[in-house]
């Protein structure tokens, strides 16, 4: 890192779920110190860190120094220790945006004293000159990522994350696949409904000097050529570009839906096109998000139980409407047994989520004939159509 600046965060190997995204090997919550004439701390950490992230500050300084908290983004894994450092630097003030400090007030009921910056805004804090950019919507209302001009680093919060616990703390050191998937499957769990305004965020950027990216999770970004992997990937990801490749998301009850879902994956493979199978009972939605970001093509298939789709099914949709990806297509297909009403919510599911319809859906009373399984042409066609 530049001289004078320290990661002081906290990393939770147990966690496992941060609301409702899985994190097999857990998350960091980054939280950065700027030694200068007004020592400044950028964003704090979930509150179950707060001795930890304060036992890093003092390796560097008493905290009574403090002069300003940066507080980027007012949700909790970022806010939560910052009444304990207060309560170590009394005189610190809490720089925030308007809409930061509506939400800090609302969540904490606490008389901080706050410092509300424009977007734009700069602060001179010594050496050091923080300059402020709201960034609405990436992803609260609140969010705002802090650029140190004579650093050339920008601390970025939630943006350009990733929720994986390591001992490293930069992206070059653990390998950048991994480190880019990870990223990609944050950003389809996270990110992905705000395309347009993160593609704001990345016009404010153009032409601006970068030498360090530190977000607020995960490892920073320091090697020219991740900065610009990075960034050229929020770019296309905020476009909603995609790759020609097809993803089938199924679960089934008899194997009725797992055999017309094999019998799919088999038509798309035949024909050359790259398609994957997942089954709902053995991976999670947020790891099928990190897949659902590159694919042109969706196919969803469910048997039915008590007139709904089987409630795995359910929930994924349900995740996957909020997620609203764009710019694709997909259809519906499962087994059923007297009525096929339940269809009815998995087709308006995959309606809300934004994916358009490619093909009319495929619906096999019990148990698929041996023709049912190899009748795939249709939607090969429609598929090869749009690539
Ligand atoms: Fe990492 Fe939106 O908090």
């Amino acid at each position: 890192m530049n001289q004078g600046t320290h990661w002081v965060g906290y990393i939770d190997w147990d966690l496992r779920n941060f609301h409702g995204y899985a994190t097999p090997t857990g998350s960091t919550y980054n939280a950065y110190l700027l030694e200068d004439e007004q020592p400044t701390l950028i964003d704090t950490v979930k509150n179950l860190g707060a001795d930890a992230m304060i036992r890093e500050i003092r390796r560097v300084m008493d905290p009574a120094r403090i002069r300003y908290i940066v507080s980027n983004h007012t949700e909790m894994d970022h806010s939560g220790a910052i009444d304990e450092v207060l309560a170590l630097a009394p005189k610190a003030e809490v720089i925030c945006s308007p809409k930061g400090e509506e939400g800090l007030k609302r969540h904490f009921k606490k008389n901080w004293r706050f410092r509300v910056v424009a977007d734009g805004e700069e602060i001179k804090i010594g050496r050091r000159t923080l300059k402020f950019v709201h960034m609405p919507m990436v992803h609260w209302p609140d969010s705002m990522a802090t650029y140190c001009m004579e650093d050339k680093t920008l601390f970025s919060n939630d943006a350009f994350g990733q929720h994986m616990a390591t001992h490293e703390r930069y992206a070059d050191e653990v390998g950048p696949d991994r480190v880019m998937h990870e990223a990609a499957k944050y950003y389809a769990n996270i990110v992905l409904p705000y395309g347009a305004q993160v593609q704001r965020v990345l016009a404010a950027l153009k032409g601006v000097a970068l030498e360090l990216i530190c977000p607020s999770h995960g490892l920073m970004w320091r090697r020219e050529e991740d900065i610009r992997a990075i960034l050229s990937a929020y770019s296309d990801w905020s476009a909603y570009k995609t790759e020609p490749r097809a993803l089938i998301v199924y679960d089934t009850m008899w194997k009725s839906t797992r055999q017309l879902a094999e019998g799919l994956y088999k038509a798309l493979g035949s024909a050359g096109i790259n398609v994957k199978i997942v089954n709902l009972q053995l991976t999670g939605r947020s790891e099928i998000m990190a897949d659902v970001l590159l694919s042109r093509f969706l196919f969803v298939g469910s048997s039915i139980l008590n007139n709904r789709m089987l409630p795995t099914v359910a929930g994924f949709m349900t995740y996957l409407a909020g997620l609203k990806p764009k710019s694709r297509w997909g259809a519906t297909f499962g087994s059923y047994g007297w009525s096929r009403i339940g269809f009815q919510g998995l087709e308006t599911l995959l309606n809300d989520s934004g994916v358009e319809t490619l093909t009319a859906p495929r619906y096999i009373q019990y148990i698929p004939e041996a023709e049912d399984l190899d009748s795939w042409s249709e939607w090969v066609a429609a598929v090869q159509r749009k690539f």
